[in-house]
């Protein structure tokens, strides 16, 4: 079976075909379509440990959860790790009232209320999941000693992780501690603490009607690269040092800094690196793999050929939300359906709806612009309407460039 359940330190995912951490796509709006169209989880873009911790708004509407999302994860870059640990600190501390809210929203409208789902800059949705970025190529993350510089650098890549698995069990201590507390309060009738006002202790605990939840701390993974370039390939460093640090899952996207994001993903080096982990850690520590998934074809050789527990698609899901659910009824009958245009236009506007009630309709309809022709990718007289796709400025002209060319 090579759709199967996933499992992350404690948390357990429903199957393996996940949306991976792509700067400028991967907000909720998009992972809440992605969600629709199947994905089994899905990471946040990076976001900087360093504008976390000084307490950046943006970096809060970065790290929000989409409405639909029961699981995902937020990805946080960094190359100091007493600046990691307090960034997972302070996702861990955004526990309380917030948790499990997402789910009350109905997917047909993914973004729901706009007040019911404002947000302060420090009142953060808990995820199950913390990832750290190995892998960012651009240079001014990696002169920092972030991103890629840690595959190249495991001394500094086990410190960081180190730093972000210990915050993370000492949140779920704390949160152990206070939720004993409160269940003995509400036993006594008195009034149980908010883990807010306590402000000290971890994501893991969830109160309600004095009923109280423990699960054990948030899991730490690492997205690493190949090397950093052709004459340092270090993936087997970077990922043994993740892994003695504590890290629960290891990604590996098989190109080096150098490549960016062209030339073939190395397989090999994936195949090579989940047998590796499944022999150090008794194959409790599942490996991911990333680059070259742009088909559910591609996303069925890759789990065959590597034995990976599970596969990240980054630009193959741009434009095709509904490549999971393609790719999970290959896995599981042997084929699968195209979709129709129309159902992806449709799919690309309730994106562009849930990014205008997060960034408003002007910047929405921009950002949406070149997803949009990410969308249109395939269809007849594509070109036109790309050439419409650039100019449009609010939902209406997306609406309306749709329709007089057919696509909805
Ligand atoms: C525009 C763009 C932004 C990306 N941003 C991130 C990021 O924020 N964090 C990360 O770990 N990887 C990032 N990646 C890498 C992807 O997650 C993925 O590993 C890579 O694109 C290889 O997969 P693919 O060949 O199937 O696209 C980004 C890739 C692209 C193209």
């Amino acid at each position: 079976m090579l759709y199967h359940p996933v499992t992350i330190g404690g948390v357990v995912l429903p199957g393996n075909l996940f949306l991976a951490p792509v700067a400028g796509y991967s907000d909720r709006a998009f992972r809440s379509v992605c969600r629709e169209g199947g994905a089994d989880f899905a990471y946040t873009e990076m976001v900087s440990s360093e504008a976390l911790v000084r307490g950046s708004d943006k970096t809060a509407l970065l790290m929000a959860r989409a409405p639909n999302e029961t699981q995902y994860a937020i990805q946080l870059f960094g190359g100091e790790p007493a600046v990691m640990a307090a960034a997972v600190r302070l996702i861990l501390n955004g526990a309380s009232a917030e948790r499990g809210d997402a789910g009350t929203f109905g997917s047909a409208d993914a973004c729901g209320d706009a007040a019911e789902r404002s947000f302060s800059a420090r009142r953060f949705d808990v995820p199950e999941v913390i990832d750290i970025n190995a892998g960012c190529p651009v240079p001014k993350i990696t002169k920092t000693g972030a991103g890629s510089a840690l595959t190249r650098d495991p001394d500094r890549l086990y410190k960081i992780t180190e730093a972000a698995v210990r915050a993370s069990a000492e949140c779920a201590v704390a949160a152990k501690n206070i939720a004993a507390d409160n269940a003995a309060a509400a036993k006594n009738g008195d009034e149980v603490k908010s883990l807010d006002a306590e402000a000290k202790n971890g994501a893991e605990a969830k109160i309600s009607d004095a009923e109280v939840t423990i699960a054990g701390p948030v899991p730490i993974t690492v997205k690493i690269r190949a090397g950093w370039d052709a004459d340092h390939i270090t993936w087997k460093e970077a990922a043994c040092a993740a892994i003695e640090a504590g890290a629960s899952a290891i990604t590996l996207h098989g190109r080096t800094r150098a490549q960016g994001y062209e030339g073939a993903a190395d397989w090999d080096a994936l195949a090579e690196l989940t047998a590796l982990v499944a022999g150090e850690t008794g194959g409790k520590v599942p490996v991911f793999g990333s680059g070259d998934v742009f088909s559910p074809e591609a996303a069925a050789r890759m789990l065959e050929q590597t034995g990976c527990a599970g596969v990240m698609f980054a630009r193959g899901a741009m434009g095709n939300p509904f490549i999971f659910i393609q790719t999970r009824r290959l896995l599981q009958t042997g084929s699968y359906e195209e979709i129709p245009v129309s159902v992806r236009m449709e799919a690309g506007l309730r994106e562009l709806r849930c990014l205008i009630e997060d960034a408003g309709e002007e910047s929405a309809c921009r950002q949406m612009r070149k997803r949009f022709c990410a969308y249109s990718k395939g269809v007849a007289g594509g070109a036109a309407l790309r050439a419409g796709i650039v100019t449009a400025e609010t939902e209406r002209d997306y609406v309306a460039l749709f329709r007089a060319a057919g696509v909805l």
